[in-house]
């Protein structure tokens, strides 16, 4: 009868659960206010370990250990959203504490989803000294990363899930058995690989949604293999199908999205997806972007391939910086390289990064490789006397004289033949891509505005200079900046006697819109403005770009000025680009002259 009242209470839940039309859908809650009864450990620089201390009353205080067993650790790691506790530790070994002592002769079920609502004496009522504080380390999900890890929840619950989470948590009237099974890389005795298995009991009824659990009549178990790396997250992953809710950190968010595919959970698979967008800034080792990569690669997901090369594109600079640098596999290379939107102080530079990286290869890339690699190099955008220079400064040189030979004269004739002549020769045309810049940071074709000095006083201006001179910045009446420079009228030698003067400002409201006469949908927009245009005479318009550096960090974002503008999207609206906590932006204006 028990049961059968149990499979009628879930039966219910699940249809109200799945036949709930509006998903709450909070994507990116991340750090909210502290509330009465919130929870932290203390003491260790980590989320997962130190002094447990409670929020109360507006205060922080601690427990006394009195009654503290691995039921109340539990408790206190599930609150936080670890998967489990690991071990129970003296508080006092993070720093002495100071504060009051909130809790005692704390007693804990194991269930509990706040440590505030176990049985206890009763706020600040204790007999003992800091000295009793107690700590704990909760289980992280196994992959160390070496970087904080920080949670987003992904959550499409509606009420009744809290009630479904807690039947999972019970166990209570469980009656299918799934046993994830991974093979470790150790040896047994006998030979063969160790295996390592975790056990979930349960509810068919629940499970049976999916149709890769193979909850037919009859079965009352499933043996599904996974890999090492995402046993932690299993339990976790069986837990969201009963809930809808789940914590994603980077560490899981890969194994997260496996699992979602292989057993067909669309939704999350494409939530996870898009939660990558979080994840990709957030190592700035670029390790998790590597190995997102190459998961995209393997399973064939082209949104999330896409994704990967480009933050990479756009964050390139730091990439060729960081230790993986010289790891990346040439597909993934050859990937970026294609694009008008990387990122890069000039051509030249790219030039030098790519001849370094294929030197370090050495013989391991074959020629074929390492010559279609500098074929993607934008030679005719490389000033003619750096290209003069490189057959006595190139090492590589010598090994590619023909290609380099072949670059530099059609690099040459693009310097100083005018469109009209280059049009007649197919090879222009083929590989128009060549003679376009792509989003060059150097003091000859950008400038830079910061967020910290958009306002009134002079403090740390962008004192950029080029050939032309210092980039100027001014404050206007209102105590807006504005910064002022001059480009090159093109790239080409041609037009290397003339110039091009530009203007560079945020617009942060109507007032500072109307002023420099423009019609602003949104703000903050950005505005780029040229000072002597003339386009018609030279066959030569401008695709300008806005790149938007999150808090000195990352790229975040790289935009198209429509005419004088390029709109700042704010952090809800995000589609191509990557979040920025409070919108903490270095504003880059790249000047991108074309031939039309
Ligand atoms: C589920 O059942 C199908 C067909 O009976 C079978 O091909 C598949 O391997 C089963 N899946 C698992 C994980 O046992
Ligand atoms: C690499 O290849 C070049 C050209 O094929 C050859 O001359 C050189 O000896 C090779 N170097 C090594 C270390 O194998
Ligand atoms: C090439 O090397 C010479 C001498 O070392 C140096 O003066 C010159 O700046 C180099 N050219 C480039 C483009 O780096
Ligand atoms: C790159 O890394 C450096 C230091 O590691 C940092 O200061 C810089 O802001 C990073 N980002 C970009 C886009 O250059
Ligand atoms: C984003 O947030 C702004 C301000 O909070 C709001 O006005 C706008 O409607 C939001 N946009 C979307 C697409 O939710």
């Amino acid at each position: 009868m028990l049961a059968y009242q149990m499979l009628f209470t879930l039966w219910l839940l699940l249809l109200l659960h799945v036949s709930a039309s509006a998903l709450k859908f909070d994507l990116f809650r991340k750090q909210p206010e502290l509330q009465e009864g919130d929870i932290r450990l203390f003491g260790s620089g980590r989320d997962s370990e130190g002094r447990v201390e409670v929020y109360h009353s507006g205060k922080w205080g601690t427990v006394c250990d009195d009654g503290w067993d691995m039921a109340e650790a539990q408790v206190v790691c599930r609150q936080l959203r670890f998967p489990g506790a690991k071990s129970v530790v003296t508080g006092k070994d993070y720093g002495k504490a100071s504060g009051p002592i909130w809790l005692d002769d704390l007693d804990c079920k194991g269930t509990e989803k706040y440590l505030s609502t176990c049985t206890f004496k009763g706020w600040g009522l204790t007999d003992c000294s800091h000295k009793e504080d107690v700590g704990v380390i909760c289980e992280t999900g196994g992959l160390n990363m070496g970087v904080d890890d920080s949670s987003h929840l992904l959550d499409h619950s509606v009420t009744l899930s809290d009630s479904l989470g807690l039947i999972f948590d019970s166990r209570q009237g469980c009656d299918f058995l799934i046993k994830a099974r991974s093979v470790t890389e150790d040896r047994s005795q006998d030979g063969t690989l160790e295996t390592v298995e975790t056990e979930i009991c349960t509810h068919k009824l629940i499970m049976s949604q999916f149709p890769s659990f193979n909850t037919s009549e009859g079965s009352t178990s499933i043996t599904v293999s996974i890999s090492q790396s995402c046993q932690p997250y299993f339990t976790s992953f069986i837990r969201y199908i009963y809930t809808r809710k789940i914590d994603v950190t980077f560490a899981s968010a890969q194994c997260l999205h496996w699992m979602a595919s292989k057993f067909g959970m669309k939704q999350l698979m494409e939530d996870t997806g898009r939660l990558f967008s979080k994840i990709l800034p957030e190592d700035p080792s670029f390790q998790t972007q590597l190995s997102l990569y190459e998961y995209a690669e393997a399973t064939g997901d082209l949104v999330l391939q896409e994704n990967c090369i480009q933050f990479l594109a756009w964050n390139f600079q730091n990439l060729t910086k960081s230790p993986v640098w010289m790891t990346i596999p040439d597909k993934l290379l050859r990937a970026i390289l294609a694009r008008s939107d990387l990122v890069v102080y000039d051509e030249y530079s790219l030039l030098e990064v790519v001849e370094s990286w294929i030197k370090e290869k050495g013989n391991s890339t074959s020629l074929e490789t390492q010559a279609g690699i500098l074929n993607q190099i934008r030679f005719p955008v490389i000033p003619a006397e750096k290209l003069y220079d490189l057959q006595f400064n190139s090492s590589l040189y010598s090994t590619f004289r023909n290609l380099y030979r072949e670059k530099m004269l059609k690099a040459f004739q693009f310097n100083v033949l005018l469109l009209s002549k280059l049009r007649l020769d197919p090879r222009f045309s083929e590989q128009i891509e060549d003679y376009k810049p792509r989003v060059y940071t150097s003091e000859l074709w950008s400038t830079v505005l910061d967020s910290s000095n958009l306002d009134t006083t002079y403090r740390t201006a962008p004192l950029r200079r080029n050939q032309y001179g210092l980039h100027d910045v001014y404050y206007g009446n209102y105590g807006q900046a504005s910064v002022s420079f001059t480009t090159p009228f093109h790239h080409s030698m041609m037009f290397k006697a003339k110039s091009m003067a530009w203007r560079a400002n945020v617009l942060r409201n109507q007032n500072e819109c109307s002023m420099w006469g423009e019609r602003c949908e949104s703000f903050p927009v950005a505005r780029l403005n040229n000072n002597n245009y003339n386009t018609q005479q030279d066959n030569i318009i401008y695709h300008n770009r806005l790149v938007l550096m999150c808090q000195g960090k990352y790229i975040c974002q790289v935009q198209d000025f429509k005419g004088n503008l390029a709109y700042i999207p704010m952090n809800n609206e995000t589609q191509t680009g990557y979040p920025c906590p409070d919108d903490q932006y270095t504003y880059y204006f790249v000047v991108r002259p074309e031939y039309v």
